[in-house]
């Protein structure tokens, strides 16, 4: 294959999209990236445009493309990866959504998962699909939708419409659309993170279908993680294949190699996701982690995870920027943060979509405790970042408790992770090291690798192992002592969130 090829990941991310240029040694060529609208009707409901990511998706494509200077016959695949569990319905023959997409951290279904939940509680599907009921995943998300908007539960069950996560709702687009038969078709780790998929067989439950009033006609094929899914018909990229989907966190543990059972990875976004490798055994979790689809390669057998999901990371900095205006830039919360020694005595628990993993807690609501008059801005700052480090270690113990062998280190990725004051505190409080690759976008890569897996631009998985480099370690410098009294001030605070919510 001549060297002058590459593969193009998008990556759909909750506040942003982009499109990502690899070269064969994983090393970034380009980068083209625009945010889209968060819109918040109301208090715990967000949404976004599926029509406004779908253009800007286009348009990052073409500003990749032109930043490269290469056209479509540089690239030998597209890959998509995205940010999970939003959901979105949409009219198969003129390609308009319904509604807005439900985003993932939306609280407006918990009423639909009560009511599914019924006298079983929270874990009545959870052998089958590895998740308790929650507002978080996708399915009870359909139902708000066939429930609530006026005409569209006549309108599925006539077949007329599709549903999809993100991955679904881009492929089909660039497919062709309802113009030109575009490809309906998710693959195993979005599938996932439904509760409508069996975990062992990778096919939709039926009756699990049924009690959320989802017609099968809506939902997509399932497919692998790394196989030609059709060809991009319209627009610059025609005829190029796509060749791979992965959901972001799952994507990201690809790109940070992490393809051994007993490997870990944590993503430091707009929330915080942490991955083990179980291999091919689905594990279910006694400590409140989720067993999930971590990736399936063409036809070789299907890989899971554990996920410890923490709701609002990064998302606590863009709030304290936008709706408090303590920083006009996210990295000054860092700055702030650098002015004091600790936080002062004071914890902020950033429950804004209740607390997931490993809490499950709808009922929590955010709370900002410890205060004196000691307390200055910089405390607060500091607070903010370190509220990610502490939810870190909540899931590194349930996943420790979980599969009985202690990690040995952390690999992390993100956005988050060149914020150096958050790595140290984060090594400390865990105990252990901290590694950040030298490719730090791994979301997008690990979705280039699993297009170029399938059209073998790598041949296997020895390639990736082998692009994977150490960057940067941090090492713990606190004591014992004070880690476990640091740790034991923020389970207190967690427990001042609690039962807020009727
Ligand atoms: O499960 C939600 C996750 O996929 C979102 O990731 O990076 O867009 O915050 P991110």
């Amino acid at each position: 294959m001549a060297d002058n090829t590459y593969v193009l990941a998008i990556d759909q991310g909750t506040t942003s999209t982009r499109a990502m240029i690899f070269d064969r040694s994983g090393s970034v060529v380009a980068v083209d990236q625009v945010e889209h609208e968060q819109i918040f009707p109301r208090a715990g409901w967000v949404e976004h445009d599926a029509l406004e990511i779908w253009e800007n998706t286009r348009r990052v494509i073409g500003g990749a493309l032109a930043k490269a200077n290469f056209n479509s016959r540089n690239i030998s695949a597209v890959g998509i990866t995205n940010q999970r569990e939003t959901a979105v319905v949409w009219d198969r023959s003129t390609g308009q959504p319904v509604y807005n997409a439900i985003v993932w951290q939306d609280t407006r279904t918990q009423k639909i998962v009560d009511r599914l939940g019924g006298d079983a509680g929270p874990d009545r599907y959870k052998e089958t699909v590895g998740l308790p009921l929650a507002t978080y995943f996708a399915g009870p998300k359909v139902t708000w939708i066939l429930e609530n908007v006026d005409g569209v539960k006549d309108r599925a069950e006539a077949g007329e419409l599709l549903f999809g996560t993100m991955d679904t709702w881009v492929l089909w687009n660039l497919t062709g659309g309802a113009e030109n038969d575009g490809v309906h078709v998710t693959d195993v780790t979005n599938a996932s993170r439904t509760m409508l998929m069996n975990l062992e067989t990778l096919e939709w439950d039926e009756q699990i279908a049924a009690d959320m009033g989802i017609p099968l006609s809506m939902l997509p094929e399932i497919r692998s993680s790394s196989e030609v899914y059709g060809e991009c018909k319209p627009g610059i990229l025609r005829g190029t294949p796509v060749a791979g989907i992965l959901g972001d966190q799952q994507a990201a543990t690809f790109g940070q190699a992490c393809l051994a059972k007993g490997e870990a990875k944590n993503t430091y976004g707009t929330g915080n996701f942490m991955l083990l490798n179980t291999g091919t055994e689905a594990v279910p979790s006694e400590n409140g982690l989720l067993t999930t689809v971590c990736y399936k390669i063409g036809d070789q057998p299907t890989v899971y995870a554990l996920e410890g999901s923490i709701a609002v990371t990064g998302s606590l900095v863009q709030w304290v920027r936008d709706n408090l205006g303590l920083i006009s830039g996210a990295p000054e919360i860092e700055e702030l943060a650098r002015k004091v020694d600790d936080n002062g005595g004071a914890y902020f628990v950033p429950a804004f979509s209740g607390l997931f993993a490993p809490h499950w807690r709808p009922d929590a609501r955010g709370a900002l405790v410890g205060l004196t008059r000691y307390v200055n801005k910089n405390h607060i700052a500091r607070a903010v970042l370190e509220s990610t480090a502490y939810q870190t270690r909540e899931v590194l113990d349930a996943m420790n408790a979980d599969s009985g062998v202690p990690l040995a280190e952390l690999r992390v990725d993100g956005g988050m992770v060149v914020n150096e004051t958050l790595m140290q505190f984060q090594a400390d409080i865990l105990g252990v090291d901290v590694v950040r690759p030298k490719v730090a976008e791994t979301t997008a890569l690990g979705a280039a690798y699993a297009a170029g897996l399938a059209v073998d631009y790598w041949q296997n998985e020895d390639d990736l192992r082998a692009n994977w480099g150490e960057d940067k370690r941090w090492t713990p410098q606190m004591s014992e002592d004070q880690r476990e009294k640091y740790y034991r001030s923020w389970k207190k605070a967690v427990t001042k969130t609690l039962d807020w919510v009727d």
